[in-house]
């Protein structure tokens, strides 16, 4: 753990497959920081609600259902731990696994990140973190909203098919194959206008944020351009 005086955060956002997760863990190993995925927290939260209302007959039905039970976000034993570098989520003391990258889940995301209650739990334990190790954490309102304060911020960017075909390969290399490239698209996409939509904690470009396009540089040059980003700012 860092001492109080070096503690840092360091904020990733950008849309849905634009690499932030990849380059975080990179960068996160490369500095000694822990590296917070909030993208996978509100899924974990999603998979806590599905197991609580059940998942629906639909989207809309698991919509229609979230809104009516009015699910408190405190109500869950619900926590998130760290090994080796990898963040894990406890659910009732299971660790949900991939369980939180299905189809199931991400389609039905969406109502939980609408809500200010789960935002505001997914937050709290993001600025927790906070206190204790310097962190890089990626997400959509991490530079505007649940960070603000903080000098070193990064906004990632790519195209729509790039970000599909680089998701689709990851969700392969873990194992998941419910879904093919196009409908990763279509649901790419969908997020990004949901995303950039939202009424609180939306996906925006952070003022300072440092702007990068991935369409066409690998994950290597996006990593070696932050840290010399940072090492100037350090
Ligand atoms: O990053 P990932 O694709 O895992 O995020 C899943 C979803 O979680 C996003 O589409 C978005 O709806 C939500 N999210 C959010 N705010 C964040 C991170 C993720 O609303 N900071």
């Amino acid at each position: 753990m860092t001492s109080n005086e070096t503690k840092r955060i360091i904020t990733l956002d950008g849309p849905a497959g634009s690499g932030k997760s990849t380059v975080a863990t990179i960068l996160a190993k490369r500095l000694g920081y822990l590296h917070a995925d909030s993208g996978a927290l509100y899924r974990s939260l999603t998979v806590a609600c599905i197991d609580q209302i059940g998942a629906g007959q639909s989207v809309e039905d698991f919509g229609n259902r979230f809104s009516q039970s009015k699910v408190n976000p405190e109500s869950f034993q619900f926590r998130v731990d760290y090994e080796n570098g990898q963040q894990l989520h406890f659910l009732n003391e299971v660790e949900l696994g991939q369980r939180i990258r299905s189809l199931e889940v991400t389609e039905r995301i969406r109502f939980i990140a609408d809500d200010l209650a789960f935002r505001n739990r997914v937050n709290q334990l993001l600025r927790d973190l906070s206190k204790k190790t310097s962190i890089i954490v990626d997400g959509r309102d991490i530079g505007t909203v649940v960070f603000p304060e903080t000098e070193y911020k990064f906004y990632l960017d790519a195209d729509v098919h790039t970000r599909a075909v680089r998701r689709f390969s990851e969700l392969q290399e873990s194992g998941i194959s419910d879904t093919t490239l196009e409908s990763i698209e279509k649901q790419i996409s969908l997020r990004d206008e949901q995303d950039r939509n939202r009424k609180i904690g939306a996906l925006r470009i952070p003022e300072k944020a440092i702007l990068i396009d991935t369409s066409n540089i690998d994950r290597d040059m996006v990593v070696s351009g932050i840290l010399a980003h940072l090492q100037q700012q350090f």
